[in-house]
Formats: C-alpha cells, structure tokens, sequence
C-alpha cells in the first residue's frame, strides 16, 4: 500500500513520459493491400504507357493517386446512410445537408452537383462568355477546363513565393494583390468573377491567411467583381489560420470557415475532399440572381434543385462528413500524418514544396532528378520509378499536367514539375508513410543514374494527363 509519502513522490515524479501523439479515431474495418514484384510492376505500367491513371486499382499498393472520394467514412456516417432518404423532390436528406452547409458556411442557398467540376459546369455556364478574364490563386485543372473551354482566359494570381520550393512561408497559398490589382483594372467590366482556392492544391495544398482572403474580396469587390470559393479543402485552411495565423487560436474550426466564407459570395464544393465522401459537390451562396441562374443548368446537366446528382443518401453522410472533419481532432489528426511523411522527407534530404501541404506532399521533381531534361518529363518519370520501385502510385502534377499552351501549342514548362504525394483522409496509417518514405529514399539515391525520360506517343487536346500514353526513352 502506498504511504502518504510514496505518492507524492510519485505525483511529482519528473519522468513522467509526454504521451506521444496518436489518432482521434479507431479502425472498425479493414481493406486489405497486396505488395507485388518489380517484374509484375514493370509488365503493368508497361501496359498502362507509363500512366499511372491506367493502372487498376489491384496492381497499386498504396494508393496517393488522390484525395478526392478516397477517404474512409465514419461509423456515423455509414449508420446516416441507411437513413437516406430517396425522394425525387424535398428529401429530407437535402434538408439535413442544406442546414448543415448554412450554419457552416452562412450560405443560404444551396445547390447539389454529383462533383466538384459538375458545381463549375452549373456556375460557370451561368457566369462565363467567351473572352472574359477570370483570375485565380492557381485555378484547379477543371477549373481552369471549364473557363478554356468558354473560350475564357484563367489567369494565375499567386504570390510569385509560391514557386520556390525551398523557401518557407505560412500561407504560401496567397494571392499576388497587387497583380490582382493591375488585372482588375486592365479587364474592367470584362470579370465576371475571381477564383479563390482553399486550399491552393496547384501549387502544393498551401493555405491562404485569413487577412488575404479578406484583402482579396475587398479588392475584387472595390472592382466589383464578386468571388467564388473554390472550397475542396477549406477545413484544412481553417486549420492553418487557426494554428499559424496571430488571433485564431482561440477560435473553431467552424467560427474561422464561417469568417472566411463571408468574405466571399459564393463557393463550388468538391465534397470528396473535405466533406469525406466517396461521391458529391455542391455550390453555395446568398447571390438570389446566382441561385436563380444556377436552377437553370442543375435541372438538365444534373437534376432536380433537391438531390443534383447525388444520391438521398449521399446527401445524409455528407451532412455528418462537414461536421465531423470541421472538428479540431480530427484535422489535426490528418495534418500530423502529412507532416510526419514530410519530417521523413526532411531525414532523406529530398526536396518537397516547403511547408508540408494540408493534402499531400508535393516532392520537387526538377531538383531530384537534374539528369533528366525538362523536355523529358522529371516528374512523370519520378512517379513511374516510385510506381517500380514499390507500388506507390503518386500523380504528376507538372509539365504534363500544365498542357499545350492553346495558342502556340506548345508545351508549357514554365511553372513547377512536382510529384504529388497524396493522402486519404483516415485510410494509410504512420507505418504506410514509413514505406512511401523508404522508396522514395531509394529512388533519390540512385538519382545520378536516372538520365532518360519519357516522350509522349499520345495525348488529348485538353487535361491530356490522365489519359497520355508515353514511352520510356534510352531503352
Ligand atoms: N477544385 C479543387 C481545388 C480540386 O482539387 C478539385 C479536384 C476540384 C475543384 C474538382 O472537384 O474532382 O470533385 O470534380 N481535385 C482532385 C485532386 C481530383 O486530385 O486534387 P471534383
């Protein structure tokens, strides 16, 4: 029995260990992974022409290809499935999500779309004439898709910080104000709205700070032009400015994406992302004449104003998703994972897009293998060799990515070459990170040998990446 004495000794016993960070959730099921041999993997991504995207699912170990409907949903929200409810008009299931968005967002007007770019199609073809300007920090690649495609030009406002990778900068997802500026005044009367993304997954899931979404409105509003959020990750963002950002710490992840979406008129909702779901988008605002014009395009392209292509149940789990992930422990939990994948990074000496993005890592492919040109891809051929190196399947997000210039048609290599390491929300644990590490330590240090890349035998005349074929070269 412990005396009086013994245990205040061991009250204030000073060794008591920190107890080491862990996730704020259990697993309740498993899917099981196989590994394969680099012979099967040098068959397969043969057949695939050397795209990843033409791989199956079963020949990929862990999966970074994305973090979009990839995510493994709760308890809840698989029980919220069940309650879905299917009624082709007033589901009681697009209620439970429109509420949900409002108190969330402030938005009253709500939208369905079946995705992200569906949210766009329905927007933009209310918005978008041929020959506007649309200004962006680093417009997606749909985005920018559905502008082109309007015969509309997307330009890239980012802070020019943003391309060094090595520098280190909280919110290095921010818009270049005084080239928004210029922009604005240049293209009077022929904007009809600016692009901000939260957060800016082009130039490596970098956050955007509180004060330049709010300089950002206040400027594009001065010009009168109103501003969508483009809104994929901005629970994430809502993380960064709580924890970098002086005069959030105090605040909930809910109280700071409110702030951050009353700046802006209105949001598209790519709710694989951040609202945890396998399927489903939606656009959001208080603009009646957009809400108004929107109904107009929902209807044919995606459905009736009260499920727009998702699925009564869909709408049920997406409603739990936003409200479970707009929770501190568990952004918190994702985020770790992603600077833990960093930390190991940093370990090896391999160059990655400086800070650790919110969704991935974006490893800096120009900088790992110098011996191949630029003409021949680095970065498609990092993802390959990470792909024959252990089943890794990571994405290109680079020259092939970037596309023709659709004037000129020629390539365009003037922005970054990176290689998109990219997390599933709740789906790898610590130990997968440890792997994805390990192979790609192995691949940087035989760099010197890699000298050839890949030409390309086939592309698309538009978002070419993700069904390009190409062969590898010096073979
Ligand atoms: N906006 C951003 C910032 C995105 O990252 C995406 C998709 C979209 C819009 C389009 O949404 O896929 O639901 O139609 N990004 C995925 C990715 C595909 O892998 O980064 P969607």
């Amino acid at each position: 029995m412990h005396t009086l004495k013994t245990f205040k000794t061991f009250l204030i016993n000073t060794n008591t260990m920190e107890l080491p960070f862990a996730e704020s959730w259990k697993i309740k099921m498993v899917e099981p992974i196989r590994k394969s041999t680099r012979a099967e993997r040098e068959q397969w991504l043969k057949d695939a022409k050397n795209n990843i995207f033409m791989l199956r699912s079963e020949q990929v170990y862990i999966d970074l290809l994305t973090d979009s409907g990839t995510g493994a949903m709760s308890d809840r929200q698989w029980a919220a499935l069940m309650l879905g409810d299917e009624s082709y008009s007033g589901s009681k299931s697009f209620f439970e999500l429109k509420d949900t968005i409002t108190r969330i967002t402030g938005f009253e007007y709500v939208i369905p779309t079946h995705q992200g770019r569906a949210a766009e199609n329905v927007l933009f073809s209310h918005l978008v004439k041929e020959g506007q300007v649309i200004p962006g920090n680093a417009h997606f690649d749909t985005t920018k898709g559905h502008i082109e495609a309007r015969k509309a030009h997307a330009i890239d406002v980012t802070i020019k910080e943003a391309k060094d990778t090595q520098l280190e900068i909280p919110f290095k997802g921010n818009v270049d104000l005084e080239y928004l500026e210029q922009l604005l005044k240049d293209n009077q009367g022929n904007v009809p709205f600016m692009v901000l993304t939260v957060t800016n997954n082009t130039v490596g899931g970098q956050p955007v700070s509180m004060k330049n979404i709010r300089e950002t409105c206040e400027l594009c509003h001065k010009y009168g032009v109103p501003v969508n959020m483009d809104s994929a990750r901005f629970a994430e963002n809502a993380y960064f400015i709580k924890t970098r950002e002086e005069g959030y710490a105090d605040k909930s992840i809910q109280e700071i994406a409110k702030e951050m979406f009353s700046y802006a008129d209105s949001m598209t909702m790519s709710a694989k992302k951040d609202g945890i779901v396998n399927m489903g988008g939606f656009i959001a605002t208080n603009r009646e004449d957009w809400y108004e014009g929107c109904k107009r395009y929902c209807i044919p392209f995606e459905g009736f104003i009260t499920y727009g292509g998702m699925n009564g149940r869909d709408m049920a789990a997406l409603a739990v998703g936003l409200e479970e992930n707009t929770q501190f422990d568990m952004l918190q939990t994702r985020i770790h994972q992603v600077e833990y994948l960093a930390q190991l990074l940093d370990e090896y000496g391999i160059p990655y897009q400086r800070p650790a993005g919110g969704h991935a890592i974006f490893v800096d492919a120009d900088k790992v293998l110098t011996h191949v040109p630029i003409e021949e891809f680095p970065a498609q051929t990092l993802t390959c060799e990470l792909y024959l190196e252990a089943g890794i399947r990571a994405c290109e997000i680079g020259y092939i990515l970037a596309d023709r210039d659709p004037v000129t048609r020629e390539n365009r290599f003037g922005g970054l070459d990176l290689v998109r390491l990219c997390i599933p929300r709740r789906v790898y644990t610590d130990n997968h990170m440890k792997v994805i590490a390990a192979a790609l330590k192995n691949v940087y240090d035989r760099r010197e040998t890699i000298t050839r890349g890949l030409a390309i035998t086939k592309e698309a005349p538009l978002m070419r990446h993700f069904t390009v074929e190409l062969e590898r070269l010096g073979e």
